[in-house]
């Protein structure tokens, strides 16, 4: 019988539009590729075909009236095909699953931003999820006004019509950064309390500084918090 492969870790990053979670995301992955640890990097909204679907309807701007429940239900919509088509099976290979926002963005928007709570987030996570956590969250704690700042201007390309997507004209994904100041705030203030609620699997880091010394400490995160034990070729690698 062939034997039984090591489950991979779960790793998932967060924080506000703009605060440069991606490109920590691609760096962490690149440092864990380079010590021989398989990685899969994905997203959410997103992540599967259907994911990236529902994705388009939830970031275009032209995506009007959407209710905060039906933008809730859409999200975990996402998640649940996600999590069943790709972060499970995926983890059972002994793969390590990046991923660039999970459960705790919705918690943060939907349940901060939108004030729909907490709980229905945590309930419907458990119904639609298999209340998955991950192994480590890296928490990326940065300046409302600035990163909301920095997200509308990398978006300031793709403008918003009222016309259907076409090729020339595609969606574009700048209706959560439409928000106001105050939504961000509540959001930001979420993601605190989340980070407070679970000191273990959530790691913050200050994202206002130098993105080589952030990256720095995420990667020594994941060494000190994941990897003893695991492999020790990572452990001792400087990136
Ligand atoms: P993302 O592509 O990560 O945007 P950015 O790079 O600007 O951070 O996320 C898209 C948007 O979707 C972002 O504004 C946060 C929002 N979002 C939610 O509101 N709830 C969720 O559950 C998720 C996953 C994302």
């Amino acid at each position: 019988m062939p034997a039984r492969k090591t489950r991979g870790k779960f790793i998932t990053i967060e924080g506000l539009d703009g605060c440069g979670k991606s490109t920590q995301l691609e760096r962490l992955a690149a440092v864990l590729r380079a010590d021989g640890v398989k990685v899969l990097e994905t997203r959410e909204p997103g992540g599967t075909p259907v994911g990236e679907k529902i994705r388009a309807v939830l970031l275009d701007s032209r995506t009007s009236g959407l209710s905060p429940r039906a933008e809730l239900a859409l999200m975990f919509g996402a998640r649940a095909q996600h999590v069943d088509e790709v972060i499970l099976p995926a983890l059972a290979d002994g793969i390590w699953v990046l991923c660039d926002r999970f459960t705790d963005s919705t918690e943060a928007y939907q349940g901060g931003g939108r004030k729909l709570g907490s709980e229905p987030v945590l309930a419907l996570h458990k119904l639609l999820c298999h209340d998955l956590q991950p192994d480590l969250t890296i928490l990326m704690l940065s300046d409302v006004e600035a990163s909301v700042a920095r997200a509308r201007r990398r978006n300031l390309a793709r403008v918003p019509s009222v016309a259907p997507a076409t090729e020339a004209q595609p969606n574009d994904e700048n209706r959560f950064e439409q928000e106001s100041r105050a939504f961000f705030q509540h959001v930001a203030t979420t993601y605190k309390a989340i980070a407070k609620r679970e000191p273990k699997r959530v790691f913050a880091v200050d994202a206002r500084r130098a993105p080589d010394v952030v990256h720095q400490e995420i990667v020594a995160a994941v060494r000190q918090r994941l990897v003893v034990g695991c492999r020790s070729s990572v452990v001792g690698r400087k990136s």
